[in-house]
Parts: structure tokens; sequence; C-alpha cells
């Protein structure tokens, strides 16, 4: 495994006395011990079925880079809809290792479609799309695991019927893919009846654990990303997770440093990326972290309202928003920062002799000041006792964001094992899906809509 955990600065000797004691070791060993039996023990099991993501089959992986070469070379935009888990995975990894004005560049540049991933229903942005988008060239892939989300199934909707009057309905039907379990769910079986290409998700395998499945390999493989490379960084990752000494697993230490940072009241998590090509691994860990350990119950049945709040933060831009709060405001907050040891390219500061100022910016690169004010902010945020840490990648390529995000995963099953809550579940957000089905006349929620009325019965504290 490539990427390295510097995590000196969550700990005594760096950050002072709210620092995490080497103690946390020895008298956790036996919590640690059992939170990593238990996520072995269960690799590939139930819910757990992500764990066997990258070692895909010879037959699934044809599967998916056919299509991705057939739509790679006709497809001027590629478009998925989807939502959280069926999205995020998406835009992180293109956000990393497509060019980072892809959209902007000319095809023979890009060698890819445009790509588009429309995760809300703002009609407005529908609009958008349709305004931008050429129908004519164009190639969606309708990405829901349970086949029935209300968001991802409208767009949908709107889409083949626009597509149908643009191209005819034997061509909008070869345009459109769909990626959701087999044989479950609206889309599932609207897909058959309509002649659609069907990628299957296995029944284990969660939306926010799903980007090594084909929600991820699918779009991918029609932008022309490795996805061998991803899935081989993904598999490093998963095998330095098996490690049981928490010393030398990067995710299981992680986890049991935020844990701890946890007990000691620090409820907010930010993820800083100091790259741009970084910087929407903050959403997908996001969602990783809030919809994993955010629950009320844990598998006891206690009261625990677990969880840790993730904010997102990008150096070095939010240095001159947030990083002020993060210095000297509540001691509430872990920072993790995201760093490349090297940059895909530099730019020079030019060292022009006819300027005569900022003689101590000259002759530097810009990848010099980046990694410069890193450092710099997680000094400051040191001496000022905060709790930050670094995750390193050697640079951004395909194999270390595999790694990176199958890192996140173990760290998050590993946290949710400590936290002895389920992490694997979602009742919260199933509340609110409901509650959208009865608000919208679904046939079966008649009874949801009542309650969800009952529940908006005053107007006694509106103003205006
Ligand atoms: O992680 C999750 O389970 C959720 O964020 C889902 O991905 C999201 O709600 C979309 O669900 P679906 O893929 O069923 O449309």
């Amino acid at each position: 495994m490539k990427l390295k955990v510097d995590y000196n600065n969550m700990m005594r000797p760096s950050v002072g006395e709210r620092g995490i004691d080497e103690s946390v070791f020895a008298n956790n060993a036996a919590a640690v011990k059992a939170a990593h039996e238990s996520v072995m023990n269960a690799r590939g099991k139930g819910w757990q079925q992500w764990c066997d993501s990258p070692y895909i089959s010879d037959a699934e992986l044809k599967k998916i880079t056919d299509y991705g070469k057939r739509v790679k070379d006709k497809a001027e935009s590629y478009v998925v809809l989807g939502i959280g888990g069926s999205a995020l995975g998406a835009i992180a990894v293109t956000g990393a290792l497509l060019h980072l004005r892809h959209n902007e560049q000319p095809r023979e540049k890009r060698n890819a479609p445009k790509f588009y991933v429309e995760d809300n229903i703002d009609p407005e942005r529908m609009n958008a799309l349709f305004d931008t988008v050429d129908l004519k060239t164009a190639y969606f892939n309708v990405i829901t695991k349970s086949g029935e989300t209300s968001e991802t199934l409208s767009q949908f909707l709107i889409i083949y019927d626009a597509l149908k009057k643009a191209v005819g309905v034997d061509e909008a039907k070869k345009r459109i893919a769909v990626t959701t379990t087999i044989g479950k769910g609206t889309l599932y079986n609207l897909a058959v009846k309509e002649g659609f290409e069907i990628f299957g998700i296995e029944g284990g395998v969660g939306g926010r654990f799903s980007v090594f499945s084909p929600v991820g390999l699918v779009p991918f493989a029609a932008l022309g990303i490795d996805i061998v490379a991803f899935l081989r960084g993904a598999a490093a990752a998963s095998k330095a997770a098996e490690d049981k000494n928490v010393r030398t697993n990067a995710a299981l230490l992680s986890a049991l440093l935020q844990c701890e940072s946890m007990k000691k009241g620090l409820c907010i998590n930010v993820m800083m990326p100091y790259a741009d090509s970084l910087k929407y691994m903050s959403d997908f860990y996001c969602q990783l972290w809030a919809e994993s350990l955010g629950k009320a119950v844990d598998l006891n049945g206690n009261t625990v309202h677990a969880g840790q709040t993730p904010a997102k933060a990008l150096g070095v831009t939010d240095q001159h928003s947030q990083v002020q709060l993060y210095t000297e405001g509540p001691f509430d907050k872990v920072v993790t920062f995201l760093t490349a040891e090297k940059f895909r390219g530099d730019c020079v500061i030019s060292d022009d002799k006819s300027v005569d100022a900022c003689d101590f910016l000259k002759g530097h690169t810009l990848g010099e000041l980046i990694t410069a004010e890193q450092k710099a902010t997680a000094y400051a945020l040191t001496k000022a006792g905060r709790l930050n840490f670094n995750v390193i990648l050697s640079e951004v390529n395909a194999e270390t964001v595999g790694e990176l995000l199958m890192y996140f995963m173990y760290q998050t099953a590993f946290a949710g094992a400590l936290l002895n809550i389920d992490t694997f579940n979602q009742p919260g957000v199933e509340e609110g899906k409901k509650a959208t089905f009865a608000m919208i006349g679904r046939k079966g929620y008649e009874a949801k809509l009542a309650e969800v009325n009952a529940a908006f019965h005053s107007d006694k504290y509106i103003v205006g």
C-alpha cells in the first residue's frame, strides 16, 4: 500500500495536553481487536459484500470494458442520473482523474465524452442540462440500487421522453444503460421491458460502498479511466486492512483516533484536501462518515446518538475563510488533510526582473507554495492545540485513488465497529424517502401521508 497517514499532530507530544495519549493503544487493545475481527469476519457477507468488489470476475470486467469502449467513442456527452451513493463516487473519481477542465477541452484532447452527474432535481438544473447537452450525441446511465428513488426515476422519465423525441424510440433504448439491483425494483422491471442494457449491483453492496461495483466502474470505463488500476489500488487497501496491528493498519488506526477524538468532544471531522483534483473526495467522505456513523441506537439497542459531523474545506482556498475558526474557535474539530506528494504538473512563479516586487515568491513553483501552505496550516493548528492528521498519496492516479477510497471505506467500517453501531443502514434517510412517496401520492403510503400532514399542523410560528 502506498498511502501514508501522518498522525503526529493527533498525539500529545506534538499537540499538547488535548492530544491523544500513547496509552490509547494499550487501553483500547481489546476493543480494537474485537472491532477488527468483526469487520474481517463479515467480509463478503451481508452488507459487507463491498469487501469483495475489487475482485471482479473476468466476465464482468469484459462486459463493462466492452460497453465502455463502445460508448467512449460514440458519445459526445455521458450523463449519470443518480443521487447519494449512486453519484458521489463517480463525482469524486472523475474529479480526481479527468482533466480539471475536462468538459471544456476539445474532443481530441479529452479523448472521451463530456461528463455530467445529475444528482439533484432542481428544475433549473435539468433545463440547463437540456440547454447544454445535445441529446442526439448523448448517452445516459441511470443508477439506483433500490430502483425506487423518486429523484432518479423522475429524471429518467424526463430524459427518456426527450431522448425518444430527439433520436427515435429504437435509438433511445440503446442510449440508456441502467445500473440497479437485478431482479428487483421499479427501474429493473422497466429496464427489462424497454430492453435497456443492465448492470447489476450485488444485494450486499450499499450505495455509499458501491464505487468499486458497476455503479462506479461503468461510467469510469465510458470515460477511459483505467479501472484495472483503480481496482488494484482498492485490493491493496483491502489487503492492508487485514493487518491486526493497529499501529501499522492505516484504516484501523485512523478509525481509533477519530473515535478517541469523539470521546474528547471533537464532534466535527473536517476533510481538507490540498489539491483541486481531490476536492470531491470530501463529498464522498462526508456521506460515508455521516450516513454510516450517525445512528440513534447501538447494536444492543441503547440510545447513543453516535456520529461525528463531517465538514468540507479545500486548501488553500479555505485558509482564507474557515481556518480562523479551526485555529481559534471551539475545541470541537479534527482536521484531516488530504495531500499528494507530487502534483502531475507544476507551474513556475515567474522570475520576472522587470517586476520590482515579490522576490520571496519568484522562482518557486505553485506546487512548492501549496505544499508549504499545507504544512504552515498544520503547524498553526498544532501550535493552537488542534488535532490534525495528514492522509498522503504518492500522487493522484487511478491506483492511488482506488486505494484511498477503499481506505475510507475500511476506516468507516472499523469506526462503526468501535462505536458498536450498524454502519450499513440509514433509517433516517429511508424515513424521508417514504414521506416523499406519501406527499407525491404513491399508492400504499396513505397512512404515512396522514402522519406527515399531522406533523405540519400549525402556522403559529411562521413569520412574514
Ligand atoms: O448510501 C446510500 O445508501 C444512499 O445514499 C443511497 O445511495 C441513495 O439514497 C440513493 O439510493 P439509490 O441508489 O437506491 O437510488
